[in-house]
């Protein structure tokens, strides 16, 4: 058993129904981990579901990515921070004013989220930048973003484990870097390309991995998680 009061992996649900994510959770521990709700299973089971995770103990980071003016995304903010959301993200491409204006609209909740940002999607290439008008590479991109998303008062930002270093000697020590692109050593890839193990990720000065497949498609996934963990605990300050 690891005991962490501050859980650094948040398993990503990426399921399409509620019954299939409820399952996984069952086999998780809410003091080794944190989960992350995203658009398909939100748009289908939607907050109840949020609600229900939260009765089992989990902290939810809500992954909806929100962009679009800054009224209509501060009272997107304001309603997840009232469904008692844990972290919750925005498009940094919406700008500063939509950045501060979701960090006013949460800045009285009884429960603040963690208000982080998406810079660039790690999905786009030079050329599909290029092709939206974007100049500089996705780095000088993913960095004038995060450096936005730090000016406007977020906690944060999602990034790849290989733009952490970056980022950190960039960012004040306290910006929180979330990362997903993990793997375990010997752990199946599947669609990720550019992957770091949870050691180096927390290493480089990740604050926080979204780690997916490889705990929920594992026979057991509590061993996996626990796995992760122990390899990560040494590493955190204490
Ligand atoms: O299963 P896996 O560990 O690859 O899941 C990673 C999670 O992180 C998925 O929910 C995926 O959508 C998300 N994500 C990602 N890469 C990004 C942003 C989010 O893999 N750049």
């Amino acid at each position: 058993m690891v005991e962490m009061t501050d859980p650094r992996v948040i398993v990503a649900l990426d399921f399409a129904e509620a019954a299939q994510a409820l399952t996984l959770v069952e086999r998780l521990d809410p003091a080794q981990c944190r989960l992350k709700v995203g658009k398909e299973l939100f748009t289908r089971s939607g907050p109840a579901l949020v609600e229900a995770l939260q009765g089992k103990g989990f902290d939810v980071f809500l992954d909806l990515k929100f962009h679009d003016i800054p009224n209509t995304v501060a009272k997107a903010c304001k309603a997840a921070a009232e469904l008692g959301v844990w972290m919750v993200n925005v498009h940094a491409l919406g700008g500063k004013k939509m950045m501060e204006a979701a960090r006013e609209a949460i800045a009285s909740a009884t429960h603040r989220p963690r208000l982080i940002a998406v810079t660039v999607l790690t999905s786009m290439g030079d050329a599909d930048l290029a092709e939206i008008g974007l100049q500089g590479s996705p780095e000088d991109n993913v960095r004038r973003l995060a450096r936005l998303a730090e000016s406007a008062g977020l906690d944060g930002v999602v990034c790849s484990p290989r733009e952490v270093d970056m980022l950190r000697n960039t960012l004040g020590a306290d910006f929180q870097l979330v990362t997903p692109g993990v793997r375990p050593a010997g752990a199946a890839l599947n669609d990720q390309t550019r992957v770091a193990t949870p050691e180096d990720a927390i290493r480089m000065g990740s604050s926080y991995l979204v780690i997916g497949r490889p705990i929920t498609q594992a026979s057991d996934p509590l061993a996996a998680l626990t796995a992760i963990n122990q390899g990560i605990l040494p590493l955190l300050p204490h």
